[in-house]
């Protein structure tokens, strides 16, 4: 049995499917990934230093550089539209729940294109770009889709406040809620899958060996070897815009979802 066949066995039997995606799912909507190998892919931490951008020391030290750097790929996000790896995990999440069963996508990406695709249980572990939330106060705020009229950005909710996006920066706490739900995932899914991520960053790739101590099916969708891909059951070699689809055309023709 070939790798792509013995995944669609492996899903059309399971109830609860965890999925982890990471920027990879989003590369073939043309928002670049954090650490590719590919030379052709354009990844974000190649030109610009984290520490500089993506902790809040930096946010502390120069806010106006911060804020530009994340109004930008704000935009990109807001312009972005779902690619068919997206489509193809929403039409899984949709399968399995008419058959009774369910699938979580945990996702690392901040852009919500899972949501646009019409996934519906999306766990986003790292926040999002899309909302904005206040320094000082805590409230959340979707900005509107144009360019933050002041780099920093006033809040709203306080005039000696700023607006910072909803991601999680480096130093910076997972949100709870998100966590335990990821560990409820992998101790309960009868497979797991990891999509589109280098696996390099915890605690999101932590869930991955949870999960296969458990003795849940574990599959790999990435076009370039991780430090999971000798690890994993099923090692799906691809870019997902061409793998989910056809996994998911492989799981319908065998099974009839
Ligand atoms: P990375 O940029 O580290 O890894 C992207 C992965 O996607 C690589 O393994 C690529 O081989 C793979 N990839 C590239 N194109 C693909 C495609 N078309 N289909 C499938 N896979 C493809 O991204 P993440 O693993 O998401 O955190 O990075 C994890 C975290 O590191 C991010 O959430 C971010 C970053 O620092 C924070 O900002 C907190």
């Amino acid at each position: 049995m070939d790798a792509l066949h013995a995944a669609a066995v492996a899903i059309t039997k399971a109830r609860r499917i965890a999925v982890l995606t990471g920027a990879g799912v989003s590369a073939e909507s043309g928002i670049p990934t954090f650490r590719s190998a590919l030379a052709s892919m354009g990844a974000l931490w190649k030109d610009f230093d984290p520490a500089t951008l993506a902790t809040p020391e930096a946010f502390a030290r120069d806010p106006e550089r911060v804020t530009r750097w994340y109004d930008h790929r704000r935009l990109g996000c807001l312009a972005a539209l779902p690619n068919p790896g997206h489509l193809a995990l929403a039409d899984l999440e949709r399968d399995l729940e008419s058959r009774g069963g369910e699938v979580i996508l945990l996702t690392q990406n901040v852009d919500r294109l899972h949501q646009k695709a019409g996934s519906r249980r999306v766990v986003e572990l790292h926040g999002t770009l899309i909302t904005w939330r206040c320094t000082l106060t805590g409230r959340h705020t979707t900005p509107e889709p144009a360019p933050m009229r002041e780099f920093p950005t006033p809040s709203p909710f306080d005039p000696r406040g700023l607006l910072r996006p909803n991601v999680v920066w480096f130093g910076e706490r997972l949100p709870d809620d998100a966590v335990a739900a990821a560990e409820n995932a992998a101790a309960s899914c009868d497979v797991f899958m990891a999509v589109g991520t280098s696996s390099q960053v915890y605690p999101a790739a932590g869930f991955i060996h949870a999960a296969m101590a458990r003795g849940a099916v574990t599959i790999e969708v990435n076009p370039e070897k991780t430090p999971i891909s000798d690890l994993v059951d099923i090692r799906l070699q691809g870019p997902g815009g061409e793998v989910l689809p056809r996994l998911l055309v492989a799981a319908r023709a065998g099974k009839g979802f």
